[in-house]
């Protein structure tokens, strides 16, 4: 018997190796092929077949795409379309090119360099539509009415180009000779104001050609804007259960899972960014609008509900927006766990209003009104730095530890943090009053120069 079955699986061998040199020289193309047997027309098959050879890495992401899957050309997204202005002027130069491929005048299409949300749209409405809601697509609007680095002029137009519209996004004009104006574009920020009146890049979490529902769902998406002293969400997530036991699970996740259908313990054991805020589970549905499943704005100086935001008030009820959220954690958590977890939370948050802000901004507002503190600009006092770090800084760090499950940022980088800040400002500023000595205001604050004029396009001529 056992001898019947090895020479069985010498017989096997020897056709195997019969076979061999077939296989040692296959048939196959040293390079990927890509064969458009499909119904594209030719002015798309143009596109692709020229810019496979002039910029390869744009045609191999696309080509990896599930648009290409689904036959959506590049002509589809950047056709002009009636209104348009950011016509790539010199684009038409290339069909006359007989040196590139498909460079003939008859697939000649007029081509829009920005590709926008309302592009999108025409496929993906649901999504659109609920972006446009979000404060990431309404920042701008947001930004010019609170912050004094802009309505101050306190930093450069270059700092914030290189600095805070990378972000937040640039308001897109077109300079005198009818071209994009290079200070506004490229730019991928959240609440970039589009030339056609929609607001946000879909690219800042769907990077192009590939725009991956994948790459969306891992924290890499969000950690290029939610880092840093103010506001170090990754960080925070990082140090948290669910970021460990994303990096120690990870390669088990299933991020390609369809949109729509990633689910909570099949496709990941603990959720990233998106799951908690964007992923639909359970009856919850998913999200484009990331002001969604709030219950505070602890970005804001004094914590308040998303809907007593008054720059920008969410439209949403905070019960209504935390149930959402706790119907996230229960796909995971018992609901013990998870009110356990709000108990904390909402007391970081009042303790910090009551025994940190509170006090802190009546102390500013009676130096200014004594005249110890000269309310023309800001920053360039120390007492107005301290503020500012002391809510901005710290402040915002306790509260989001607190709020993400980041025991080191609720307490060393925050609540800590703040205690020391707010003993040295009480100290300086009750110095003051006390001995009724105007601080010191730095008239060589540098670099002061930024524009702040409001962007037309957002607040009208006033
Ligand atoms: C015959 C070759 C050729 C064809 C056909 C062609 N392109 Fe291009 N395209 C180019 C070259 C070359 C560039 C410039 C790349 C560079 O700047 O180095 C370019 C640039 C672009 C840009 C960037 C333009 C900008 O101002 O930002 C876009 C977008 C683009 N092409 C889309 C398309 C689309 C869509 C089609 C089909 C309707 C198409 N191209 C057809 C050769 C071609
Ligand atoms: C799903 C929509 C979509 C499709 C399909 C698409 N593009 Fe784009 N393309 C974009 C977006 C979005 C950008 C980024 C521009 C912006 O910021 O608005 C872009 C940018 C570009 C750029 C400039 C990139 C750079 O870094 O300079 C080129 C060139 C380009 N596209 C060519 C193509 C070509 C060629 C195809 C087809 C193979 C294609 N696109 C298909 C949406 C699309
Ligand atoms: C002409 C229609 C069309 C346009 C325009 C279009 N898409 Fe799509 N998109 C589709 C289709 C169809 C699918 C589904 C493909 C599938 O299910 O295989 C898709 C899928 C997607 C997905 C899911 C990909 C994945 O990994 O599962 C994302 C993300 C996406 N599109 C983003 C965008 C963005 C961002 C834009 C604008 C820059 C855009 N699309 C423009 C038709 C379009
Ligand atoms: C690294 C990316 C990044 C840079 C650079 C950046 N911001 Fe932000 N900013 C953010 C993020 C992310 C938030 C949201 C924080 C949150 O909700 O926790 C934010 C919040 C804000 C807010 C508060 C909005 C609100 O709803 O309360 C203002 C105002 C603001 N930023 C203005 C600026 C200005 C002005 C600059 C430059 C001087 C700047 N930012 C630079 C990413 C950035
Ligand atoms: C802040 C990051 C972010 C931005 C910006 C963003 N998306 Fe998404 N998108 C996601 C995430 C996360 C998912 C995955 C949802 C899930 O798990 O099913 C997703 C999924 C999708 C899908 C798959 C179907 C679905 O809805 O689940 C489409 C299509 C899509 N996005 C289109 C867009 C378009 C169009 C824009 C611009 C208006 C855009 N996205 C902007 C994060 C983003
Ligand atoms: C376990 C779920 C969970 C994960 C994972 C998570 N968050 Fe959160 N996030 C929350 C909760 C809960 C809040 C507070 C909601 C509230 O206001 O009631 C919050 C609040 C926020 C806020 C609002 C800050 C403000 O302005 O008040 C931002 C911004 C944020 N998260 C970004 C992120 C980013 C970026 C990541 C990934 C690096 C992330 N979150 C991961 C649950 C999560
Ligand atoms: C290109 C930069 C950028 C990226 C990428 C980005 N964000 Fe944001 N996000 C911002 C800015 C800027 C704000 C502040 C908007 C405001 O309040 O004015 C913000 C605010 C938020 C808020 C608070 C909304 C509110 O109403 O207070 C949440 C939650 C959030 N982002 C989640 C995410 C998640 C999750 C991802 C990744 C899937 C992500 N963001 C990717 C820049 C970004
Ligand atoms: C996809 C599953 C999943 C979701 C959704 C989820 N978690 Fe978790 N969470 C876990 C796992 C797994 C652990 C690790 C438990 C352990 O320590 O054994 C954990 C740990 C925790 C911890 C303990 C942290 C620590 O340092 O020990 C808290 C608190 C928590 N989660 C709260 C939440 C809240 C609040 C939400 C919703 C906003 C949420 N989780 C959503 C899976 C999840």
């Amino acid at each position: 018997m056992r001898q019947r079955f090895l020479s069985f699986i010498i017989g096997l061998l020897a056709v195997g190796l019969i076979g061999a040199p077939a296989l040692a020289q296959p048939n196959y193309a040293k390079v990927k092929e890509y064969r458009i047997e499909r119904s594209v027309p030719p002015a798309a098959q143009a596109c692709i077949e020229c810019h496979r050879v002039t910029t390869p890495g744009v045609f191999t992401d696309w080509a990896r795409s599930r648009h290409a899957n689904a036959n959506i050309t590049c002509l589809d997204c950047h056709l002009i379309q009636p209104g348009d202005q950011d016509i790539a002027q010199d684009h038409e130069k290339y069909y006359g090119r007989s040196d590139l491929p498909w460079g003939e005048a008859k697939y000649k299409m007029p081509i829009a360099s920005i590709v926008t949300p309302k592009d999108c749209s025409r496929c993906h409405p649901d999504e659109a539509t609920q972006y446009s809601k979000s404060k990431h697509a309404n920042t701008i609007e947001i930004m010019w009415k609170l912050d004094p680095w802009l309505n101050k002029g306190m930093n450069s137009d270059n700092e914030r180009k290189t600095g805070c519209y990378n972000c937040h996004g640039t308001v897109i004009a077109m300079d005198d000779k009818g071209r994009i104006d290079p200070d506004t574009w490229p730019n991928a920020g959240v609440g970039r104001l589009n030339l056609d009146g929609s607001k946000g890049a879909c690219t800042s979490c769907h990077t192009r050609h590939r725009f991956s529902v994948g790459e969306a769902r891992k924290p890499e998406a969000c950690d290029q804007c939610h880092l840093g002293p103010d506001h170090p969400q990754i960080e925070i997530y990082e140090e948290s259960k669910h970021g460990t036991i994303y990096h120690a699970y990870q390669d088990e996740y299933n991020f390609d899972a369809a949109g729509g259908t990633w689910t909570p313990g099949v496709d990941y054991r603990a959720p990233t960014c998106a799951a908690c805020h964007m992923s639909g589970s359970g009856k919850e549905p998913t999200s484009h609008d990331v002001t969604q499943r709030l219950s505070w704005e602890t970005q804001a100086p004094l914590t308040v509900r998303p809907q007593d935001f008054k720059p920008f008030p969410s439209g949403t009820d905070w019960q209504d927006e935390r149930q959402k959220m706790k119907n996230i954690c229960s796909a995971c958590h018992s609901n013990a766990w998870t009110n356990d977890f709000y108990n904390g939370f909402d007391k970081a948050v009042n303790e910090y209003n009551d025994i940190y802000f509170k006090p802190a901004k009546a102390k500013l507002d009676e130096l200014y009104e004594k005249g110890l503190l000269d309310k023309t600009r800001f920053f360039d006092e120390r007492l107005e730095v301290e503020y500012y770090e002391l809510w901005h800084h710290e402040g915002r760090r306790a509260r989001m530890g607190a709020m993400m499950m980041a025991p080191d940022y609720a307490w060393w980088h925050g609540f800590y943090e703040c205690k020391l800040r707010f003993a040295n400002y009480m100290e300086e500023a009750n110095h003051l009053i006390e001995t009724g000595r105007k601080a010191y205001v730095a008239e060589d604050f540098p670099n002061a120069t930024g524009d702040t004029t409001r962007p037309v396009k957002i607040f009208g001529d006033k």
